[in-house]
């Protein structure tokens, strides 16, 4: 069935709101481009003629299979191995050892609050690794918890295989063989580093006190899709989620100054992150 590309300007405003609402997700003005490339293979498959048809059936989607395909389909789950290679040596060299000097041998728990395809919490998992072979008994063990909206990209970030460009991007050729086995021509996570990690499905609009307490959170490369006000109240709720002198770690193009006076911010080895007041 061929689809129809373009949007209504009542399509489009209804579209935006059923985004916002869905994920926290605001598509400016001018974006309707966007909405039709990102879902014309969603609706092909699903012999949806157009965006108008396409919200009729989500008013009747009792399973959540479309919203849930819609979402998948309109978020940027762009992310790489060591993305801001600062915050993983701010990590080691400041918020640990700052962390652990407060009582030294205790469990940590670690926080990707927007995962994408698994990179950035192996990512933790491994420089956990690292640090604790460098400093035995100085932590006890690592938790890290690695939530995503999209449950497609989380099915694949827990098998923790990459292919392509996946398996290359960002990683050296000594990463390559101390944190992966080969797997045909795709490298997959050694147990030991998939072993600190648990995935679960989260929406960062949405309640998530029942993850409990970490130390460190790494909200990265998100924030930048929601408006000012959801902005404001993730970051009230991840302070909420936050032992005492927690660290918070953004985007490196993301800035948190005007959304939130509880974090101060902390600038060294090249890298910023926040630490709850
Ligand atoms: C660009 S990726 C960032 C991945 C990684 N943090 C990084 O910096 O490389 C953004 C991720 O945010 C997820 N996302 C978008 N909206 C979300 C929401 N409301 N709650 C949780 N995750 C969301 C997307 O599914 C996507 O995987």
């Amino acid at each position: 069935m061929p689809v129809r590309k373009t949007l209504s300007h009542e399509e489009y405003v209804t579209f935006q709101k059923f985004l916002e609402d869905a994920c926290g997700i605001v598509l400016g003005v001018g974006k309707e481009y966007l909405v039709s490339s990102r879902l014309s293979g969603l609706m092909r498959e699903s012999g949806i003629a157009n965006v108008g048809d396409l919200l009729t059936q989500l008013r009747t989607d009792r399973t959540s299979k479309l919203k849930t395909a819609i979402i998948d389909a309109m978020t940027t789950n762009e992310t790489f191995w060591f993305r801001d290679m600062a915050h993983f040596r701010m990590l080691t060299e400041k918020a640990f050892p700052e962390i652990l000097g407060r009582q030294s041998g205790r469990p940590l728990r670690i926080w990707s609050a927007a995962c994408s395809s698994g990179q950035e919490p192996y990512n933790l998992s491994m420089i956990a690794h690292d640090y604790q072979m460098r400093n035995p008994g100085r932590v006890s063990n690592v938790e890290i918890v690695a939530t995503d909206i999209s449950t497609t990209i989380l099915q694949d970030a827990k098998k923790g295989i990459y292919c392509g460009i996946a398996a290359s991007r960002g990683l050296t050729q000594d990463q390559r063989s101390r944190y992966f086995l080969a797997k045909g021509d795709c490298l997959e996570v050694r147990p030991e580093v998939k072993r600190r990690v648990t995935f679960r499905e989260l929406n960062l609009t949405k309640g998530y006190e029942l993850l409990g307490k970490f130390d460190v959170v790494f909200c990265r490369n998100v924030l930048i899709y929601f408006s000012s006000e959801q902005k404001q109240d993730i970051l009230r709720r991840i302070a909420r989620s936050l032992n005492p002198g927690g660290y918070l770690f953004m985007g490196s193009t993301e800035s948190l100054s005007a959304h939130s006076d509880q974090y101060e911010m902390v600038s060294a080895l090249g890298g910023i992150a926040y630490r709850l007041k």
